[in-house]
């Protein structure tokens, strides 16, 4: 086990319970807590081996129905926690599986529908670091000094007078998504960390419901005002699904919801390094809607059957909130004293192989839509749980063409159960455009494995997907998994689709 920091660790392999509960009823923060036998870990980072075997139980102490969702791993319906099979309160459910994906980030969070935005938005995400060989031989190449590792997920929250405030989304927040005016780390303000001279290594998520993070880092500390503007340069070692084949020097990188990174920044010589998220145009051309429903995901649960969504909150602006794009703290590395000599990168981190040629058939087309009164869609069609937009064949490797409409709002679109490869952009705005590392258009981000991706307005996106399921009895038979976007407003609000593997 790597040693982490950013908060307390619980290996996978250990986990008896995973308890879900809600510790705040008037301000309705929730948690997970780990059991391991003997132990209990509050809002724990679980780790595990590649290969690894989770045989544990999800205990439901919530007043509403929930659901664990691993984000970005490989697992059968029964296991994957997308909302089809609902543990209702007070109920219990088996949770076993072997961890087959790449070494990597990884998540875990709450997805039942019609609760996923205010649920994720409680505290229920958490973090699932994956190792294995090359996760380690890396590392001791870096020679990280202890606590020089850091698991973090960022998400925004508001803030007022000293406190969180309750979520509570208006019509306007469910077309934009919720946005918040501070950031919390492993869900704390504030964050502060200390680490060692020389190599840091941060895999960080960006758990927030609805905003995009534009990642950069700069000297903090007032002895170095000079410096203050220009960014820190840092490399970025590996995505959603794992690490690159060989690490890229980047200055600024986009982390939108769901999106995860690994990097590598070099500390020697400073005392105080600030994340932030910079400024940045997100497009929100899209207006108006009227959104305020019932949500169908709520009827089977009486008490909670009869509220409206989307209409609890305030208007926008009475309570302060930083719209997307705009500049935002994130946290501080406090840097320790001393010297220490920096060994290079190396140049290969792991054998992850080119992405399929951008010039294959396509397989499938779809379009993200925006519509006044149903708010956003795929394909003009709002989820719906029995539904099936289409079916695949197991290990058929399709090439998905994702297209944005062009009065709209960046879509970080999320497929669940497999990774994928990011061929080509066309379309692409401003901001991202310029970051972008090839004539394909793609950006550093978009050359590893990935399991979310933007699409932004008027952009259109197309995708290598393999279908391949493990050879395990596990995996027998129709499965079904979802492609969604992770704007969790827009999931909530029906930008969801079903499909089946055959
Ligand atoms: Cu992270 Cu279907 O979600
Ligand atoms: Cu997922
Ligand atoms: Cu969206």
């Amino acid at each position: 086990m790597p040693a982490l920091s950013g908060g307390s660790v619980a290996a996978l392999g250990a986990l008896r319970r995973l308890i879900v509960e809600r510790t705040d009823p008037i301000l309705g923060r929730c948690r997970y807590v780990a059991d391991v036998g003997g132990e209990q870990i509050a809002r724990p980072i679980l780790v595990a081996r590649r290969g690894d075997r989770l045989d544990a139980s999800i205990e439901n102490r919530l007043p509403q129905p929930t659901t664990v969702h691993f984000h970005g791993l490989t697992l059968p319906e029964a296991q994957d926690g997308a909302g089809f099979d609902e543990i209702p309160p007070g109920a219990s459910k088996a949770l076993r599986f072997d961890v087959k994906n790449r070494a990597g980030l990884y998540w875990l969070h709450s997805h039942p529908h019609g609760f996923t935005a205010e649920q994720v938005h409680s505290g229920l995400a958490g973090l699932l670091v994956v190792t294995d060989d090359e996760d380690a031989a890396l590392d001791s190449a870096l020679s990280l000094s202890p606590g020089n590792r850091l698991a973090l997920a960022v998400a925004d929250a508001r803030i007022a007078g000293g406190s969180l405030r309750p979520y509570a989304p208006s019509q306007e927040d469910c077309v934009h998504g919720w946005f918040g005016n501070r950031a919390l780390v492993n869900g704390a303000p504030g964050a502060e960390m200390t680490v060692a001279q020389g190599w840091v290594r941060l895999q960080l998520l960006n758990a927030s419901n609805a905003r995009g993070v534009l990642l950069a880092f700069r000297e903090g500390g007032s002895e170095n005002s000079h410096d203050a503007g220009a960014n820190i340069p840092f490399y970025l070692l590996g995505t959603d699904g794992g690490l690159l084949a060989a690490p890229i020097p980047v200055e600024q990188v986009f982390v939108y919801s769901a999106e995860r990174v690994d990097i590598a920044i070099d500390v020697s010589g400073r005392r105080e390094v600030a994340a932030v998220s910079l400024a940045f145009d997100p497009r929100h051309q899209a207006r108006g809607g009227k959104l305020a429903h019932p949500h169908p995901g709520r009827e089977r649960y009486p008490p909670l059957a009869a509220e409206r969504i989307c209409a609890v909150g305030s208007e926008r602006g009475a309570v302060g909130f930083l719209p997307d794009g705009a500049e935002l703290a994130l946290f501080t590395l406090r840097v320790g004293p001393g010297q220490k000599p920096l060994p290079p990168l190396p140049a290969r981190i792991s054998t992850l192989a080119d992405a399929a040629a951008a010039t294959d058939p396509v397989s499938r087309r779809m379009r993200l839509d925006f519509d006044e009164r149903a708010g956003f869609l795929i394909d003009q069609t709002p989820y719906r749980a029995d539904e099936l937009a289409f079916s695949v064949g197991r290990g058929a490797r399709e090439v998905w063409e994702v297209r944005n409409s062009p009065i709209s709002m960046p879509h970080p679109m999320h497929l669940h159960g497999f990774g994928f490869r990011v061929l080509r952009r066309q379309g692409t705005f401003g901001p991202a455009r310029a970051l972008a590392a090839e004539s394909s258009g793609r950006l550093p981000t978009d050359l590893g494995v990935k399991d979310t991706v933007v699409v932004w307005p008027n952009e259109t996106v197309w995708l290598a997907v393999d279908f391949a399921l493990p050879e395990d009895t596990a995996f027998r038979g129709r499965q079904r998994y979802m492609f969604h976007c992770h704007n969790l407003e827009h999931e909530d609000g029906m930008m969801m689709r079903n499909f089946a593997v055959l």
